[in-house]
């Protein structure tokens, strides 16, 4: 894709046009605005380009020229604006207004089935009408418009929250900086889709690559990822990045013009000038979705970018929002994912790395091969019983998978294909970290270092502490914190807070600059660190970030937290007897019970939101909805989370609310007689209203 690149070259024309009264030079501004669209969506969009990259270049230049002399009449859609020279200081965190949501998997025909009929349960009026289209492997990304101006653009980050990417989603020439049509367009649009490289694209973005010498990318989205968050906007601008939409966030439009179904929605889309998946299909009933799944499986290889399945989606705009969302995922859409595709290749050796929690895990280590368009050097072998039960050996030819986006794996043997003479692998009960005798308690699989000492463990920990799963402190990864452990300056996560510039300039490489960038960008960590964040960061064993919110949402500090027993954690929902148990004895142990002294006294010590008066009753509350209520039950559920509620699932006796709309069905009786508390509509709201919603 060389066409509208514009860089310095095209022929300087129209000199004289800076003569020209302003009034003439805004009309021609609109009109050449206008014509580098309509030819921007016809090369990239369409693919039909009806003017030659030198036409397209020359217009382009003129109207560079015409906004350098006129700079009131750039606009703020103006294509000019597509070339990034910009280099962004860090990427700024920004809420969706409405969370972006995962999709939960399915794998078969029969799971499909199933979920389809667990809609049906919900909500019997759910038409048996869906919309179909491939799934594609991207980066999730949010566009907003407001009065059909692109104004910014959003990573999809953990769903509640994303980055700011607005100044490289500019240069997407795919991305309409202002929607086509003649409107009247949404007050407020959130466009939702996925940033992709074609698979063409990709494989000359990778010989480029290579021709130059760098090192190659693995698949087209870590390409596409990367690109679109770096601060150098130059990079996405350089990567032959496409946007292609399939749904909507928040939108604002009264008042709005009849469009009921998801099927409208990606026809407005597209004559909005977005790029939408291609062969989408609305399918009547779970049959024809079958069909089209086997349609979309078996013409995998010919589409032009990576699919891994396809998505399925209520066609009815108000039966979405009527089933809502779980806490995870909505209940209207799901992806049905197509099986690994698998390869054969030779196991060179297995390697046996010690985790974080003193976990020993077998690592294949491969001849590398491609599996599903991706480069696999490594695969787990997940644990000792595994690589017997499979019988994996050294020097074995064996089957590689990726299954969806995870971590490849070994099948097993190619069966036929074994060397004479091998031998069973024997599987090491030492530490390969540190020596120590390894220890495997009945019931578990796997084998253990004890060794608190012991070095992989300690810095698999810190570099925990400081990743997204913990304080994500940015710029701070593995390397940085190996050197630091390696040196001995740091041993505990704690160490890192009284961290110097001048023992950081030891290190190689190390100028001043840096060493003062990476010592503030600790002690900001330290100031800004929440509960929830630093109870995730400490890595206690089952405890991730949806755990330690709720923790955070019930407890005020580590210390309360700390003296919480067993049987008054498992009071709380998603918390049962392994994950209170791992609790206690992360705060029984004498270590890291220092580690938390450390904390408090550098100053690292957030509070829980819980207010001290107790005015919120929801937050930390587990909270699930039955029956209709009279606002949407996406909303009711957003100000419940605002709150500081957690959404449950499905009824248990240790649900704190069933919120009860009309026609509440069975859900009521069962929450009476497991004596969970009932709030109906009005109580509730009174409850939002005392959060201050
Ligand atoms: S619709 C409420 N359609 O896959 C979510 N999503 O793995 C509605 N994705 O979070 C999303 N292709 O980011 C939809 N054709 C498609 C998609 C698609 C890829 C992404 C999406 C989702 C993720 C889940």
């Amino acid at each position: 894709m060389s066409h509208p690149k514009n860089q310095p070259g095209a022929p300087e024309q129209h000199d004289s046009l800076s003569e020209q009264p302003a009034a003439g030079a805004r009309s021609r501004v609109e009109r050449l605005t206008a014509d580098l669209e309509r030819h921007n969506y016809l090369y990239h969009t369409l693919d039909a380009p009806e003017i030659s990259d030198d036409l397209y270049d020359a217009l382009f230049h003129e109207l560079q020229t015409l906004e350098r002399l006129y700079p009131r009449l750039r606009s703020g859609y103006s294509p000019t604006l597509r070339v990034g020279g910009g280099l962004l200081d860090g990427l700024t965190k920004k809420n969706h207004s409405r969370r972006m949501y995962g999709l939960e998997n399915v794998f078969s025909g029969a799971e499909l089935r199933n979920f389809l009929a667990r809609m049906r349960r919900v909500l019997p009026e759910a038409p048996l009408l869906f919309w179909c289209d491939p799934k594609l492997d991207g980066l999730a990304l949010e566009i907003i418009y407001e009065n059909g101006v692109l104004t910014e653009a959003l990573t999809r980050g953990d769903g509640a929250s994303g980055e700011m990417v607005t100044d490289a989603v500019r240069t997407i020439q795919t991305v309409p900086l202002r929607l086509a049509g003649a409107g009247p367009f949404p007050e407020l649009l959130e466009v939702r889709g996925e940033v992709i490289i074609f698979k063409k694209d990709f494989a000359a973005l990778n010989e480029r690559q290579e021709a130059l010498g760098r090192k190659q990318f693995a698949n087209p989205r870590n390409a596409a990822a990367g690109a679109v968050r770096q601060l150098n906007i130059a990079v996405a601008e350089s990567r032959p990045l496409r946007f292609l939409a399939y749904s909507l966030g928040s939108v604002i439009w009264s008042p709005a013009p009849a469009s009921g179904r998801q099927h409208d929605v990606m026809e407005r889309l597209a004559t909005w000038g977005f790029l939408t998946p291609p062969e989408g299909k609305l399918c009547a009933g779970v049959g024809e979705v079958e069909t089209y799944a086997d349609f979309v499986r078996e013409r995998r290889p010919q589409f032009t970018m990576e699919i891994d399945g396809i998505v399925i989606k209520q066609d009815s705009l108000e039966a979405q929002e009527a089933l809502g969302f779980t806490a995870r995922a909505p209940r209207f859409a799901v992806a049905y994912k197509f099986p690994a595709s698998q390869v054969e290749t030779l196991l060179r050796r297995i390697d046996v790395q010690t985790g974080r929690t003193g976990v020993l895990t077998p690592v294949a280590v491969l001849e590398p091969v491609s599996v599903g368009g991706v480069m696999v050097s490594r695969a787990t072998l997940h644990n000792e019983d595994e690589i017997c039960r499979r019988d994996v050996r050294e020097g074995d030819t064996v089957i590689v998978q990726r299954a969806g986006d995870v971590i490849p794996e070994v099948v097993g043997p190619v069966p036929g294909k074994r060397r004479a003479g091998s031998r069973a692998y024997v599987f090491p009960h030492v530490c390969p970290a540190c020596g120590e005798t390894a220890h495997r308690e009945t019931g578990e699989a796997a084998w253990r270092c004890g060794n608190l000492s012991c070095p992989a463990v300690r810095l698999l920990r810190v570099v925990h502490f400081v990743s997204k799963a913990g304080l994500d402190i940015q710029g701070i990864g593995q390397k940085r914190i190996g050197q630091f452990v390696g040196a001995g300056i740091v041993q505990s996560p704690a160490d890192l807070f009284v961290l110097t510039v001048e023992a950081l300039l030891h290190f190689e490489r190390m100028g001043e600059i840096l060493a003062k960038k990476i010592v503030s960008a600790f002690d900001e960590a330290r100031l800004s660190a929440t509960l929830p964040r630093l109870i995730s960061a400490l890595g206690i064993r089952h405890v991730g970030g949806q755990t330690a919110r709720l923790l955070a949402g019930r407890y005020r500090t580590l210390d309360e937290l700390g003296r919480a027993d067993a049987e008054t954690l498992q009071s709380l929902p998603d918390v049962g007897p392994e994950v209170a148990a791992s609790i206690r004895n992360f705060f029984d142990s004498p270590t890291n019970r220092a580690l938390l002294v450390r904390f408090r006294e550098l100053g690292l010590w957030p509070q829980g939101a819980t207010s001290a008066s107790g005015e919120n009753a929801l937050r930390g509350k587990s909270v699930l909805f039955t029956g209709s209520l009279s606002l949407p039950r996406a909303r009711a559920l957003e100000l419940a989370e605002a709150a500081g509620a957690v959404p449950a699932s499905s009824m248990s006796k240790k649900l704190d609310y069933l919120v009860v709309g009309e026609k509440p069905g069975g859900k009521l009786a069962k929450a009476d007689s497991l004596g969970v508390a009932v709030l109906d509509e009005t109580a509730f709201m009174a409850l939002l209203a005392s959060a201050g919603l």
